[in-house]
C-alpha cells in the first residue's frame, strides 16, 4: 500500500520572531503537517523552543503538529508536549535506555508515538517496539541544525525500515537535507513523510513557500508512484 506523501515544513527554519504568521503562511502554502524541532543543548548542541512556544503556535492552525524531541531525558516532558497540542510525539532511540517505556507513555497520553534514529543508529533498535509505533523518523543529517547536507546512506536505511514494518500502519519520515533533489530518493525507498526546513522557508511569504512545497511534493510523488 502506498501512502500519500506528506510534506512537513520545519518551523526551525522560519522567522522565530513571527511564529504565528509563519505557521499561517506555510499552511496556506500547502503544508500537510507542521514539524516542531525541540532541542535542549544537551542531547543536541543547540537550543530551540519548548512546549509554551508550541502552545502559542497551536492557536494558528488545526494541522497535525509533529513534535520531534531532541531532548534527554524526555519522559518527564512528554505530558507538557502533549498538553501543548502535539498530535505526534517523536523521541530519539538514543535519548535514554527505556524506549519502550517512553513510547507507551506517549500513547497513554492519547498521542501518536514516533521514534527517531540518528544517522549512525541501526534500524534494528526498533525491532521489538514495532507494535508501539505510529511513525519512524530517519534522521538524514546529524540532529541539531537546519541547512545541512543530506547523508546518502540513509536511503538504504529507509528501504530496510520499509521492509521491516511490512503492512503495519507506520509512517516513515525523513528529516534533514530534504530538497526537490533528495526527496525522490527517499520517497522511492518508502518514505511517506518529508520534513523540510530550509528548502521550504528559503522563499519569501506564501507564494515562495508554495512553490517550494510544490517542487518537493511533485518530485516525491513522481518517484513514489
Ligand atoms: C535537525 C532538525 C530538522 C531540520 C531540518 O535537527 O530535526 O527538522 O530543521 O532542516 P533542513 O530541512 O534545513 O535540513
Ligand atoms: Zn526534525
Amino acid at each position: 500500500m502506498t501512502r500519500p506523501v506528506v510534506i512537513a515544513p520545519s518551523m526551525l527554519a522560519s522567522d522565530f520572531s513571527a511564529f504565528g504568521q509563519e505557521v499561517r503562511d506555510v499552511v496556506e502554502a500547502g503544508a500537510d503537517w507542521i514539524h516542531l524541532d525541540v532541542m535542549d543543548g544537551h542531547f543536541v548542541p543547540n537550543i530551540s523552543f519548548g512546549p509554551d512556544v508550541i502552545k502559542a503556535m497551536r492557536r494558528h492552525t488545526d494541522k497535525v503538529f509533529d513534535t520531534h524531541l531532541m531532548i534527554a531525558p524526555c519522559d518527564a516532558y512528554l505530558e507538557a508536549f502533549a498538553k501543548a497540542g502535539s498530535d505526534i510525539i517523536t523521541v530519539h532511540a538514543e535519548a535514554g535506555p527505556h524506549l519502550d517505556r517512553s513510547l507507551q507513555a506517549i500513547r497513554a497520553l492519547g498521542k501518536k508515538a514516533g521514534v527517531s534514529l540518528n544517522p549512525a543508529t541501526p534500524e534494528s533498535v526498533i525491532e521489538y517496539v514495532l507494535d508501539r509505533l505510529d511513525l519512524v523518523l530517519v534522521m538524514s543529517v546529524n540532529p541539531g541544525f537546519g541547512g545541512q547536507s543530506f547523508i546518502p546512506a540513509m536511503v538504504d536505511k529507509v528501504a530496510r525500515i520499509k521492509a521491516m514494518i511490512g503492512d503495519r500502519p507506520i509512517d516513515i519520515e525523513v528529516d534533514g537535507g530534504v530538497t526537490a533533489q533528495t526527496a525522490p530518493l527517499v520517497a522511492k525507498a518508502g518514505a511517506n513523510v518529508l520534513v523540510a526546513g530550509s528548502a521550504v522557508f528559503k522563499g519569501e511569504g506564501v507564494a515562495g513557500y508554495r512553490a517550494n512545497i510544490e517542487a518537493i511534493r511533485k518530485a516525491a510523488d513522481a518517484a513514489a508512484a
